[in-house]
């Protein structure tokens, strides 16, 4: 892999320093430690120790951390198929050195041909089987767009050494442990089901710890963009591949939507938090505005660690009532008039907290999709600071695990299952259990509303955090803890990220709580409040960056997954 990024530069002493240096840093594996890694000068920390080490050489060779972001996603793509991808899309946040900032938006969008009443039956019932899995599922993919972008915008080394990197692991392949093992053996079926042609380098055997999963297609697919940058994945053999792939399996992108997508800088969404400045991504996420609503309450009411089931009481009254105006309200601001001002406004928390009582809680009504809330939620994020002091925050996804389950066929990528963050039918829950009405209906190149919140905090003007996680509709309010944790409860970063997360949306009506808490007491006087509790797998992976008072960069990366950090 260092032959491959060494060979996109001509400099022998600017690759000396890289190499001496690659000897002094350090790197690795979380686990449930109370420190994460510190770092004198940059930190990556993303959900897979191989993207994290591509990003390190990268920032090791001079690279920025947007640089280092292009390579990490790419890195991800290969390593990371659960959510890793070139076939989804996501957001980026950025502040640069100085302070300013901007975020990349390179969501996925509906195709042209897509309609509000597609995923309905004659009876108009919704077909969720449908927005879930297979090609209608997908939404024109934005992640190489986004890329080439943020590239042409702010990259400092050539676009070839920030992709070479993916193609070694592709091409070479990389050995797997057993976690990644049993996933893609637990996955075969489905891929082999919803792929027009059997993609047997994932479909074709068990996989046993310390197999080596090579990718050639996938290879050839990275090698055309990082030669022909977005006409390699938008036009010529890839697009030809991908449309070719639709027509097999009844879906709707076609060489028009390929040719037409476009990634947006947009301006990021930003709010104070006591000393706190918060930089967020604004619609089509509604993470951000959730974010600071959640937070612009929270500035009204004093919390406490001794007093823990307060707390969750507070913080789940909040989301109850912030999930039900996302169901309402958020949705592509480019189709729909999104009141994102009046949403995070002091006056407007007020008044939509009026009627909290700190003793009882708030019913809910009742809803029977609840149940599909245990979907898996895979998205991934990772946090990044340069020596020079810029961060990107960075959050992309296929949607669910493996996304739509359609593996390109000659192409090599998986495709996202994006379209079901639409609502299908309005007041039918997604995937995740959240509930959407007309703003957020199907519409012909609509970006579908999400929930992912990358985020970078300033304190007093300097960088602060960065932070951001996947987790479907619990990203928000698991961001929203991790601030919380460091800010309120004195935590370090990855003691804020070991912490146990609760998670709760209006409706369903209920907490869920990680398997493994067993705090009786709270839980019993959260249960006198009124609340029920519900245990769940764990919520979210977050992979943050704390500046800590004497500037070393403290990484938390989340045990919950085999997220890592590198830095130096
Ligand atoms: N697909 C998850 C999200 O965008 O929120």
């Amino acid at each position: 892999m260092l032959k491959m990024i060494k060979s996109s530069f001509s400099s022998r002493s600017q690759f000396f320093i890289f190499s001496i240096s690659i000897l002094l840093t350090i790197s690795c594996l979380p686990q449930k430690h109370k420190l994460g890694l510190l770092g004198e000068k940059a930190m990556v920390v993303s959900a897979h120790p191989l993207a994290s080490e591509v990003g390190k050489d990268i920032l090791l060779l001079g690279g920025n951390a947007v640089d280092a972001a292009i390579a990490v996603h790419m890195a991800l793509a290969v390593v990371y198929p659960q959510a890793g991808n070139l076939g989804g899309g996501g957001f980026m946040v950025i502040r640069e050195k100085y302070g300013e900032v901007h975020s990349l938006d390179y969501r996925e969008k509906a195709p042209l041909a897509a309609s509000r009443d597609m995923y309905l039956d004659a009876q108009g019932n919704p077909q969720p089987e449908i927005s879930q899995n297979g090609h209608l599922a997908s939404g024109v993919p934005g992640s190489v767009d986004g890329m080439v972008k943020a590239h042409e915008k702010f990259g400092s080394l050539p676009w070839s050494a920030l992709i070479n990197p993916a193609i070694v692991l592709a091409e070479d392949g990389f050995n797997l442990t057993e976690v990644e093992a049993n996933f893609l053996s637990s996955y075969s079926g489905n891929l082999k089901k919803y792929s027009t042609i059997d993609p047997v380098h994932y479909t074709g055997k068990v996989f046993k710890t310390g197999d080596k999963l090579v990718q050639k297609e996938l290879a050839n697919t990275l090698k055309l963009i990082r030669d022909h940058g977005r006409e390699g994945f938008y036009a010529g053999e890839v697009a030809d591949h991908l449309v070719a792939e639709m027509r097999r399996g009844g879906g709707l992108i076609s060489h028009e939507d390929l040719e037409k997508y476009q990634s947006i800088w947009r301006k990021p969404l930003t709010g104070n938090y006591k000393d706190y400045r918060i930089i967020t991504m604004g619609p089509p996420s509604g993470g951000g505005i959730i974010l600071l609503q959640m937070l612009g309450i929270l500035e009204n009411h004093k919390i406490s660690k001794n007093k823990f089931s307060d707390y969750l009481h507070l913080k789940t009254e909040m989301e109850r009532r912030i999930y039900a105006d996302r169901a309402e309200y958020m949705a592509d601001a480019d189709f729909y008039p999104v009141p994102v001002e009046q949403l995070v406004t002091d006056k407007y928390l007020k008044e939509r907290f009026q009627n909290f009582n700190p003793d009882k809680a708030t019913p809910s009504t009742e809803i029977k999709a609840g149940d599909l809330l245990q979907e898996s939620e895979e998205t991934t994020h990772f946090s990044i600071v340069d020596q020079e002091g810029n961060a990107v925050s960075s959050t992309t996804t296929l949607n669910g695990n493996m996304g739509s389950k359609v593996l390109v066929a000659g192409a090599g990528f998986i495709l996202n299952n994006e379209m079901d963050d639409f609502s299908i039918k309005p007041g039918f829950p997604n995937m995740f259990g959240v509930l959407g009405g007309e703003a957020n209906k199907v519409e012909p190149e609509k970006r579908m509303l999400s929930s992912m919140s990358p985020t970078i905090l300033e304190k007093n003007g300097k960088l602060f955090m960065v932070v951001g996680t996947p987790g479907g509709s619990t990203i928000p309010t698991s961001v929203f803890q991790a601030i919380v944790n460091v800010i309120e409860f004195d935590m370090g970063m990855q003691e804020s990220v070991n912490e146990n997360r609760f998670h709760s949306q209006w409706k369903p009506d209920w907490i869920s709580y990680e398997k493994g808490y067993s705090n009786e007491a709270i839980m019993k006087e959260l249960r006198a409040k009124g609340h029920e509790l519900k245990e769940r797998n764990s919520i979210g992976k977050v992979d943050a960056i704390l500046v800590r008072e004497d500037g070393t960069l403290e990484a938390g990366a989340d045990y919950r997954g085999m997220d890592s950090a590198a830095g130096f």
